[in-house]
């Protein structure tokens, strides 16, 4: 029973360390064209955030999304890059943290 408990203590340890690293990541790779994190992920629900980050053929629709997209060319070498598909699970779980139906908003505290 109780060490039921610390392996569910230690896994939410573990999904909290992951959110911390998307946002380190955001703040490095996307904050210099976007709004702050909290701000654009609070813009999707955390379904359509798990469907842009799903890795596909090497790549997913957010990078799509960017690679199309002249305006983010300074953002190609990233997206080409294979440290996003390390970096986008966890910035999928910070997008997921602060989504629309499944983040704590300030405006409700
Ligand atoms: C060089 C600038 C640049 C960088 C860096 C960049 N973006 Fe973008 N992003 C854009 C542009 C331009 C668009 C196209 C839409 C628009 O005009 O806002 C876009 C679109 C998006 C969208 C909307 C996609 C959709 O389907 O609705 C999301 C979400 C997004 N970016 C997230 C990110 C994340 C996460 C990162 C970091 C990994 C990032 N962006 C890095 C410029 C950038």
């Amino acid at each position: 029973m109780l060490r039921t408990f610390f392996f569910v203590l230690l896994l939410l340890s573990i999904a909290e360390a992951s959110v911390s690293q998307g946002k380190l990541i955001y703040t490095k790779e996307c904050l210099q064209c976007h709004l702050n994190g909290k701000a654009l992920s609070s813009h999707k629900t955390a379904q359509k955030w798990k469907e842009l980050f799903n890795i596909y053929n090497k790549t997913n629709e957010l990078a799509q999304t960017h690679l199309n997209t002249k305006k983010a060319k300074s953002s190609w070498p990233y997206f080409h890059n294979a440290s996003y598909q390390k970096d986008s699970k966890h910035l999928k779980d910070f997008m997921q943290k602060y989504s629309s139906d499944r983040g704590r908003h300030n405006s409700c505290n």
